[in-house]
């Protein structure tokens, strides 16, 4: 078995040498509401739809070398949508977690969640709960699920967390830097996503992964999320391959 220690670790090792492609893809898919208007049907539909989408990306993402895939599935401005929507959505996610457990179980997928779970269904936060239990010594690929997340959210309670451990002496303000500051994300020792996907056309980053994203790549593609096939993403793992990241540095 592997210790969470060691699984640490392996989070923790830079990108190998000979990989070109991404290592960590963050991807948020939008589109859902369109594609289901496109077809005349409510935007349920596209939720549906775009549900069977995650399960074909997380699947090719050990023959493309992507070993953290995070998607954004729920965002803290979502709850302004309808309240039918809003009901659908979280019963499509109890419903998604509840099907695809054993799947994502024996594909050695490691499933985490980000986001604030106060505001979330206790019925939801247990199989999530039972979910990331399950996978907690998988390897292969590592699957980050951002549900009830904001960019803004995660870092204002990153901070009032550290200000406890400050106010209860357990840190020191002078030991507070950027590599402290991380641990108290919801993302905590996952590595910086390389690539940030935004489908759909639209080329906004809608609060996600603020801090995380510093230096990662984004691409803004028109696809609407239901339709984004494996050949796409293989096709911008490719392209990500002939950037040259330079991390503020000059050639
Ligand atoms: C944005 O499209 C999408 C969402 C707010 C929900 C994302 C959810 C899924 C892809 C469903 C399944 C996810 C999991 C993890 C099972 P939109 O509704 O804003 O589309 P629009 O911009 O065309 O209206």
């Amino acid at each position: 078995m592997v210790s969470k220690l060691a699984l640490a670790v392996t989070d923790l090792r830079p990108t190998p040498s000979d990989q070109t492609g991404p290592r960590h893809v963050a991807i948020i898919m939008d589109g859902n509401g369109r594609w289901a208007q496109a077809r005349g049907r409510p935007r349920l539909f596209g939720h549906h739809a775009g549900a069977r989408r995650v399960r074909q990306i997380v699947e090719s993402c050990p023959r493309l070398g992507i070993k953290f895939l995070t998607i954004f599935a729920f965002s803290t401005e979502n709850w302004a949508r309808t309240q039918a929507e809003v009901a659908g959505l979280m019963g499509l996610f109890q419903r998604y977690i509840s099907k695809e457990m054993s799947a994502l179980h024996a594909a050695d997928v490691r499933v985490r969640f980000v986001g604030d779970r106060v505001r979330l269904d206790p019925k939801l936060v247990a199989l999530m709960v039972e979910l990331e239990t399950l996978t907690i010594d998988n390897d292969t690929v590592h699957l980050t699920i951002a549900l009830n997340y904001g960019g803004r959210d995660e870092v204002a309670r990153a901070t009032k967390r550290l200000a406890e451990d400050v106010s209860a002496g357990k840190l020191r303000p002078e030991d507070v830097d950027e590599s402290t500051f991380p641990c108290y994300l919801d993302t905590n020792i996952l590595p910086d996503p390389d690539l940030v996907i935004r489908t759909s056309g639209e080329a906004r980053i809608s609060n996600f992964l603020l801090w995380q994203s510093a230096y990662s790549e984004y691409e803004f593609i028109d696809t609407l999320w239901p339709d984004f096939e494996v050949a796409e993403l293989e096709h911008l793992c490719q392209t990500f391959g002939n950037r040259g990241r330079r991390y503020g540095k000059a050639e």
